[in-house]
């Protein structure tokens, strides 16, 4: 299967993750990055982070390629912001919503400790599918890594047909 794994980071743990899937399935990675990136540091970071996630804004992304028909399976991933799918990925999927037709996805959410599950639930709705191929949520699994973690990414990699 060729598989693409696209995401967005701010802080590293959906990096860290997409790198480990990466190694995991011998997939390629397609870095998100917005025009403009968010701050990283202090209040601000919650502030317009948060704030864009919750308006449900699509900020312009830095060009990339992706084109649908080079992939079997794309994999999503981004951490969870106010409880919902990040902004630069939601850009993503309503660019790409027709590249993606047909093709299985699925996705993970990095958080700090709530709402991943719901933000991989608003995901399915924005790409207009009843569920994902398979789904995972981690806890800031750079930042505080759980031995748990490599069980969960083997059964993300497991769920996968
Ligand atoms: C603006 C903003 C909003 C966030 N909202 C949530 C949230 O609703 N629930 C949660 O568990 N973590 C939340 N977090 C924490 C991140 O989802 C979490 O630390 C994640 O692992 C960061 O991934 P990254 O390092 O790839 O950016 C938020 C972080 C930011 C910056």
């Amino acid at each position: 299967m060729r598989t693409i794994i696209v995401y967005y980071s701010l802080e590293g743990n959906t990096a860290f993750t997409a790198e480990k899937l990466g190694g995991l399935l011998g997939a390629e990675l397609l870095r998100l990055e917005p025009e403009k990136e968010y701050p990283s540091s202090g209040m601000k970071k919650f502030f317009w982070g948060g704030k864009s996630a919750v308006m449900g804004e699509e900020p312009p992304l830095k060009p990339y390629v992706f084109r649908g028909e080079d992939w079997d399976r794309i994999i999503l991933g981004f951490p969870v912001w106010a409880g919902t799918v990040t902004p630069p990925m939601r850009t993503f999927v309503k660019a790409q919503g027709g590249e993606l037709a047909g093709k299985p996805v699925a996705a993970f959410a990095c958080q700090s400790g709530a709402g991943g599950e719901k933000a991989l639930k608003k995901l399915a709705v924005l790409l207009g599918r009843e569920s994902l191929e398979a789904e995972l949520v981690l806890n800031d699994p750079k930042t505080r890594p759980q031995p748990e973690n490599e069980e969960k990414l083997a059964g993300f990699v497991r769920q996968l047909s």
